[in-house]
C-alpha cells in the first residue's frame, strides 16, 4: 500500500514485521524491519530501489495495482544488496529494458548477484537527471557507505534525500516518521545500526557529511531504505552520524565474559563493583557473551570509552562465545577505547593473554596484564578482582 512521504513522494515499499534475523544470522532485528522502496511522480514517474527478494512479488503486483509498471519511466538503484535489489528481476522480467540509474560498482553488483545485463545508466556524483515540474534528481556517490556501489539521490527542487542504507534503522513501525514513533525504541535501534553497521567506515561517514552539508542543500525530507523517514528535524540523525563517527564514547564500561562454572562470572562481577565502588558515575553493563545478542553486546561496546574480557582457559584456549565476538569487534574497528582481559583457570591460565592479543588487535588500548584467578574464585579472590575493578576505573582517569 502506498503512503505519501512528500509532494509527490510516496513510499512503495514493504515492512517486515517477521524478521528476526538480517544479514543471515549476523544482526538480530528485535523489531522487524523494512524495506523501503519510493515512488516519484513528477513528469516523470520514477522508482527509488525496490525490496528483498522474498517480497518481489507482492512488490511488484502493488505496483501494477497502485502505479501501473507502464507508467515507470526508470528506476534509481542507490545500492545493490539484494534487501533492495531484489524486486528487480520481477520487475525487468514484466518491463524489460526499463532504465536503471546507478554507479558503476552498482553495475559490478547488480551482475554479480542477479546475472543480467539490464539497461543499467551509470551515475557519478554531481550528475543529475530531470524529472519535470522544475525538479531534478542529484546524485552522490557514497563508496563504502556500507558497499563500493553505494549512492545518495537528491531532489533538487523537492528537498528529499534518499540515502538508502545511510540513516536508517531495522524498525518496523506503521507510524513511519520520525515525529509519530517512540524515541527510545528508534534511537535504541539507530545507535544499534550505526554501531554494528557502519563504525568501520566512520572516517568516510564524517567525510560524506561534510561534503553534503558543504553543499548547503535544503533537506525537508531524509528517506533511508529502513526502517523510519525523517520529516522532523531531520538532520538531527546527520548531526547524531557526525558524533558517532568521531570516536563516541560515554562514560560507560562494559564486562563481557563467558564462563563454564560460573568462576568467571563471578570474576565479572566483582570487577564490575569494583569500578562502581571507585567511579559511581561511570555507567557499567556486564554481559555474558554466550546468552546476551552479540548485537547488542557490540552496542553496549560502542557506546563504552572501556571494555574488559573475560574467559575461563579451555584446551589452552577461550571459550567460543568470546571468541566469537572478538571477532567480530576485531572487523569494526573500534577506536580510542580502553581494555583488559581477565578470566579464572586450573592449570595452564592463557585466557587473559589470549584476550588481549584479541584486544590489541580490534584496536584497543591495553590498561594493564588483566586478572586471573587459579581455580574457582573465594572470598578472598572475588575482593581482589573488585579491588581489580577499582584500580582499572582509576587507571582511565
Ligand atoms: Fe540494506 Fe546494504 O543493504
Amino acid at each position: 500500500m502506498k503512503r505519501l512521504v512528500s509532494e509527490n513522494v510516496w513510499w512503495v515499499g514493504k515492512i517486515d514485521w517477521e524478521l528476526k534475523k538480517f544479514h543471515g544470522s549476523e544482526y538480530s532485528t528485535h523489531k522487524g524491519s523494512s524495506y523501503n522502496a519510493y515512488l516519484i511522480r513528477e513528469e516523470k514517474t520514477v522508482l527509488v530501489d525496490s525490496v528483498w527478494l522474498p517480497f518481489a512479488k507482492e512488490f511488484v503486483d502493488n505496483l501494477e495495482a497502485e502505479v501501473g509498471l507502464a507508467n515507470i519511466d526508470f528506476i534509481v538503484q542507490n545500492h545493490a544488496e539484494i534487501d533492495h535489489s531484489g524486486g528487480l528481476p520481477e520487475l525487468l522480467s514484466r518491463r524489460p529494458g526499463l532504465p536503471i540509474y546507478c554507479t558503476a560498482n552498482a553495475v559490478k553488483s547488480l551482475k554479480g548477484l542477479h546475472h543480467q545485463d539490464w539497461n543499467f545508466r551509470v551515475v557519478k556524483s554531481g550528475d543529475s537527471v530531470d524529472i519535470g515540474n522544475g525538479k531534478k534528481l542529484v546524485f552522490v556517490e557514497a563508496p563504502m557507505l556500507h558497499w563500493p556501489d553505494s549512492m545518495f539521490t537528491y531532489i533538487a527542487g523537492g528537498a528529499v534525500l534518499f540515502p538508502n542504507d545511510a540513516f536508517g534503522q531495522h524498525y518496523a513501525s506503521e507510524f513511519m516518521f520520525n515525529d509519530l514513533v517512540d524515541q527510545d525504541e528508534l534511537w535504541a535501534e539507530c545507535i544499534k545500526y550505526y554501531a554494528n553497521i557502519l563504525t568501520p567506515f566512520a572516517s568516510l561517514v564524517t567525510k560524506k557529511i561534510e561534503e553534503v552539508v558543504g553543499m548547503n542543500l535544503p533537506v525537508e525530507v531524509i528517506a533511508p531504505s529502513h526502517g523510519i523517514i525523517w520529516r522532523k528535524d531531520p538532520l538531527q540523525i546527520v548531526k547524531k552520524y557526525a558524533e558517532w563517527a568521531a570516536d563516541y564514547q560515554e562514560d560507560r564500561i562494559t564486562v563481557f565474559y563467558d564462563s563454564m562454572w560460573d568462576g568467571t562470572r563471578k570474576l565479572a562481577e566483582g570487577i564490575a563493583q569494583g569500578i562502581s565502588e571507585a567511579s559511581p558515575s561511570t555507567s557499567v553493563v556486564v554481559r555474558n557473551a554466550a546468552k546476551t545478542d552479540k548485537n547488542d553486546v557490540i552496542t553496549d561496546v560502542f557506546r563504552s570509552k572501556a571494555v574488559l574480557a573475560g574467559s575461563p582457559t579451555v584446551n589452552r584456549g577461550i571459550l567460543n562465545a568470546m571468541a566469537g565476538i572478538m571477532e567480530e569487534i576485531s572487523g569494526l574497528r573500534f577506536k580510542g577505547k580502553k581494555a583488559a582481559a581477565f578470566g579464572c583457570y586450573g592449570w595452564s591460565g592463557e585466557s587473559p593473554k589470549l584476550l588481549s592479543e584479541s584486544l590489541v588487535k580490534a584496536g584497543f588500548e591495553l590498561v594493564d596484564d588483566g586478572f586471573k584467578c587459579l581455580w574457582e574464585p573465594d572470598a578472598a579472590a572475588v575482593e581482589a578482582a573488585r579491588e581489580y575493578g577499582r584500580l582499572f576505573a582509576k587507571r582511565l582517569v
